[in-house]
């Protein structure tokens, strides 16, 4: 018994800590020490892990803007994002939807506990919903139900959806959306088969 108690007087003094620190301003962190930090954590990794702790330019405007950028810097922060969108040659953006399928519900690839040469996928479920049947997904993105149909499969609006996989901060700046082509994370064929998988108007995403 006493030991419960004092257990809960530990808990008490705890919770009152909590509450005093959440009352606080949170402190002002020079970038330089996170990354120090961050660095640190995971300082045994491979080089090319380690190489994708390192922001590119666009990643370290949005961070030092907040995500918000003046409107000016947001203008050609798309101008050069959109430079890096690389189209198929022969300008065909459609693939095979069946596929496109799976690598929208695949979210493996780039983790520790994958075969170097697995082959990875979009994880487009978990940010969201694509085909009605599928009743797990996410919603921090918008719904893509019925994509290519709303846009009456038009081709044009295919390409833009390329350029959106291939790079989402083509489209919108600091976008959380990962951007596919650009960090090869997508092969063109995924992207294409993804694409595929909403403009087919035979794919389940516009059933
Ligand atoms: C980590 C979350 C996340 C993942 C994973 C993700 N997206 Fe997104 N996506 C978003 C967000 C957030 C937006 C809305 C903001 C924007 O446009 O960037 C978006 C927007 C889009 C749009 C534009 C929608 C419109 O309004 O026209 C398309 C198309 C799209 N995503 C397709 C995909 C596909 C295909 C995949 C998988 C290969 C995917 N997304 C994976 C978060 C994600």
């Amino acid at each position: 018994m006493r030991k419960l108690v004092t257990i809960g007087a530990g808990l008490a003094a705890m919770a009152m800590l909590a509450v005093g620190a959440s009352a606080q301003q949170p402190a002002k962190v020079a970038p330089a020490v996170v990354d120090k930090v961050v660095g640190a954590m995971i300082a045994k990794a491979s080089p090319d892990w380690q190489k994708r702790m390192e922001q590119d330019e666009a990643q370290k405007l949005c961070s030092e803007h907040k995500n918000e950028l003046p409107a000016a810097l947001a203008t050609q922060m798309l101008a050069a994002q959109k430079k890096t969108v690389v189209f198929p040659a022969d300008g065909n953006v459609m693939g095979d939807w069946k596929n496109g399928a799976r690598i929208a519900q695949n979210g493996r690839g780039g983790q520790f506990s994958d075969a170097p040469n697995a082959v990875g996928g979009g994880n487009c479920y978990a940010c969201h919903q694509l085909s009605k049947a599928e009743v797990s997904y996410g919603t921090m993105g918008p719904s893509l139900n019925e994509y290519g149909k709303i846009r009456k499969f038009r081709p044009a609006e295919a390409k833009d959806a390329y350029a959106k996989i291939y790079n989402s901060m083509a489209v919108f700046p600091c976008s959380n959306m990962p951007r596919f082509g650009l960090t090869k994370a997508l092969s063109e064929q995924q992207i294409k088969d993804v694409v595929a998988y909403l403009f087919d108007p035979e794919s389940p995403v516009n059933k």
